[in-house]
């Protein structure tokens, strides 16, 4: 995996304008902030889809129409700390499903804890972890007969262009069997007031999250970046719908990263894309299904309409 975080850094920043993967975000104190922005107050993505997993689960479970005596995989792209997901896994045990549960996700130290906490609150299901980069793993899908059950939450996919949207649930369709189902988790577009704290909140969190980026460059690629020398500048215009992230330089400098063997030179005021977080309609997640084989069987939306889990079936 270093060698793939070399390729991207290289690549990164080595065009105009700048730009690094937030598959990077993800390290061990990467994990711990991100615990900690979804317990902020003005972070409202994970508090609407928690309600809609807690208050419409029986719904969710209906509109899988999964077959009670036949078993099928539960797999969770980029499953995190999974907290909203064990109220699935719970009524799924209760109502005596018969399933594993695969999380994937590019974090060990995120895996190792869901792992942890599963076999305390629930010993008897049956946890296949997967440690790995989620846009490597489809091949696995197609290894078994087994229904499956796709989780993709927290508006993950609101990461990708709605390009690379269209192309990655395409391929999630392309390995999976008719019948099969996909729950994804999409941000709905909102009010600037409302979004913006959600990136850039008063208490600093998303801030040390995204220099968070540069430390872990240090770290692990000899990076000799000086993080008081960038600021944290979020981005979030609701006709446009995409909430953006950069690390913006606040002085001319030159940074060199031993482990690349290579000096970037930064520009005062020059960015570096972080993260896009794209916020959806009906519309726009209509254009992103149309050409994948999935349609949608069901939406289920929070009571304030902020979050939708899209119920897909794959034709
Ligand atoms: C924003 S968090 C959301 C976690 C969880 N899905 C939720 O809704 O609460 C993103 C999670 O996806 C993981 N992740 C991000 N990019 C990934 C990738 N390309 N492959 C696998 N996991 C990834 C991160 O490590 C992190 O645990």
């Amino acid at each position: 995996m270093i060698e793939q975080f070399k390729k991207d850094v290289v690549n990164g920043l080595g065009q105009t304008p700048k730009s690094i993967p937030s598959k990077y975000f993800y390290d061990a104190l990467g994990d711990a902030l991100f615990i900690k922005i979804m317990n902020m107050p003005e972070y409202y993505p994970t508090k609407a889809e928690l309600e809609i997993f807690r208050e419409k689960n029986d719904e969710m479970i209906q509109a899988l129409s999964m077959e009670k005596d036949v078993f099928f995989e539960l797999i969770e792209l980029g499953a995190g700390n999974g907290t909203k997901t064990k109220h699935l896994l719970n009524n799924l045990l209760q109502k005596g499903y018969d399933f594993s549960y695969l999380p994937i996700d590019i974090s060990s130290t995120a895996l190792d804890d869901l792992e942890y906490k599963l076999e305390h609150e629930f010993p008897g299901l049956d946890v296949r972890k997967m440690h790995g980069d989620y846009f490597n793993v489809l091949e696995t899908l197609k290894t078994n007969n087994h229904p499956k059950v796709i989780l993709f939450l927290g508006s993950n996919i609101g990461n990708l262009t709605d390009e690379n949207s269209a192309k990655f649930i395409y391929q999630i369709g392309a390995n999976l069997k008719p019948n099969d189902k996909l729950i994804l988790g999409v941000d709905l577009i909102k009010s600037e007031d409302l979004v913006r704290p959600a990136y850039d909140d008063p208490h600093g969190i998303t801030k040390d999250f995204n220099l968070n980026l540069l430390t872990r460059i240090n770290k692990e690629l000899g990076g000799r970046f000086d993080v008081s020398k960038f600021d944290h500048v979020p981005e979030y215009y609701m006709n446009e719908g995409i909430a953006r992230s950069y690390l913006v330089s606040s002085t001319d400098q030159e940074i060199r990263i031993e482990g690349l063997d290579r000096s970037f030179s930064f520009e005062k005021g020059e960015r570096i894309q972080t993260e896009i977080s794209r916020k959806y309609n009906d519309e726009i997640m209509k254009n992103i299904l149309r050409e994948t084989d999935f349609r949608i069987v069901s939406k289920l939306t929070d009571q304030k309409g902020y979050f939708a889990d899209f119920i897909l079936n794959r034709s």
